[in-house]
């Protein structure tokens, strides 16, 4: 797989990358996760799972992987799998998350599976946490679901120490999630400190269904931050997973389009993001090695002007959408 340049950071990324959401914990919201990890929940079964996956992808290529305090052990079973196969930090590009705590005690079903506190003391502890497992081959920290009413964007404290981390050579960005993307995002383009820009990258949902946020991650490229698509798939509503009747139309349009250019409906509605001018990296969520598989194939769909115009007729309202996501089960 090729590799580019992230944005105005000295990192170099490949097209797809792969998230640990679904490796790392045993319950998550995915379509279908209790399916892929088929009953078998211990820590070590988890951890050899997470590992032949990361295989899987870094054999075929994938060179950014992305974790998160909060996916369980996803940390844990990065780290694990970096020191076993002796990679070297220079070889590959990892981003982590802070600003969610995992509370679900490796239980399916939590009373709460995740507790957010954008504080300093929180960003301080995290840190040290994430540095303790994934050591120096952590290239790039990120606030984990900034919103305008958590206010992190306007917390001096918070915002002076990831300058200072940044100036220590991290790179530092932030996820967004929600019918407010677009805001946030906007805002986090114009947050400096003492002049410079502080954000290096921005982590956001696009996909064939929703697509609000689009303006601004054009935006946030053209300001010199990377890129990176999360929830390529809808969390697997863009997938043969989705069996809801009221989708059935929009999945009979996926398959034939997918037929057309000879591709899975997975590979089709990652190629439709890698399509896009302002994209760096799109995330994989796969949690099995088939449907990685599957997923990288996106490289080779000739994605063209049909496919966007038909393909285009997918789009549900914001509202919908977010609203759709929020009654997903964890299973
Ligand atoms: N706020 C945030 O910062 C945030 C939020 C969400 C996600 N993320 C990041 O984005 C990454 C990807 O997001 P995501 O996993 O939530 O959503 P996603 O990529 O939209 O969906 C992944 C789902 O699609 C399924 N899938 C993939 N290929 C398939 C195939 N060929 N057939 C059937 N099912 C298939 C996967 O199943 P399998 O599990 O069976 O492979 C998984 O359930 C995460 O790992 C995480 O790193 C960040």
């Amino acid at each position: 797989m090729d590799t580019r340049k992230f944005g105005r950071t000295k990192l170099e990324v490949t097209p797809i990358g792969l998230g640990l959401a679904a490796l790392g914990r045993p319950g998550y919201i995915n379509i279908g996760h209790s399916a892929d990890l088929n009953g078998s929940y211990a820590v070590g079964a988890m951890e050899t799972r997470a590992h032949a996956v990361l295989d899987a992808a870094y054999k075929n290529g994938v060179r950014y992987f992305d974790a998160a305090r909060s996916y369980g052990r996803a940390e844990e079973f990065l780290g694990s799998w970096l020191r076993s196969r002796e990679i070297s930090p220079a070889s590959i590009v990892i981003g982590s998350k802070w600003g969610y705590t995992y509370t679900a005690d490796w239980k399916i079903q939590a009373e709460a599976h995740e507790i957010k506190e954008h504080s300093l003391d929180v960003l301080r502890k995290q840190w040290s946490e994430s540095t303790s497992t994934l050591g120096e081959h952590l290239d790039l920290y990120q606030i984990h679901s900034a919103t305008l009413a958590s206010a992190v964007l306007e917390n001096e404290q918070v915002l002076g120490q990831l300058a200072a981390m940044k100036n220590d050579g991290l790179a530092i960005g932030l996820s967004v999630s929600g019918p407010n993307q677009r805001a946030v995002i906007e805002r986090a383009i114009a947050t400096e400190i003492e002049g410079v820009p502080l954000f290096d990258s921005i982590q956001a949902t696009w996909n064939l269904l929703e697509t609000s946020a689009e303006s601004s991650l054009a935006m946030a490229r053209e300001a010199g931050m990377g890129v990176i698509i999360k929830e390529a798939l809808a969390n697997g509503r863009l997938t043969d997973r989705n069996s809801s009747p009221g989708f059935a139309e929009k999945m009979a349009l996926l398959h034939s389009e997918a037929a057309r250019l000879s591709t899975s409906i997975d590979a089709l509605a990652l190629a439709a993001v890698l399509a896009q001018p302002w994209v760096d990296i799109v995330l994989s969520g796969a949690a099995r090695e088939e449907h990685l598989l599957s997923n990288l194939s996106a490289l080779d769909v000739l994605w063209d002007a049909t496919a966007e115009d038909n393909l285009g007729l997918l789009t549900e309202s914001t509202e919908e959408y977010w609203r759709r996501r929020s009654r997903l089960k964890w299973n």
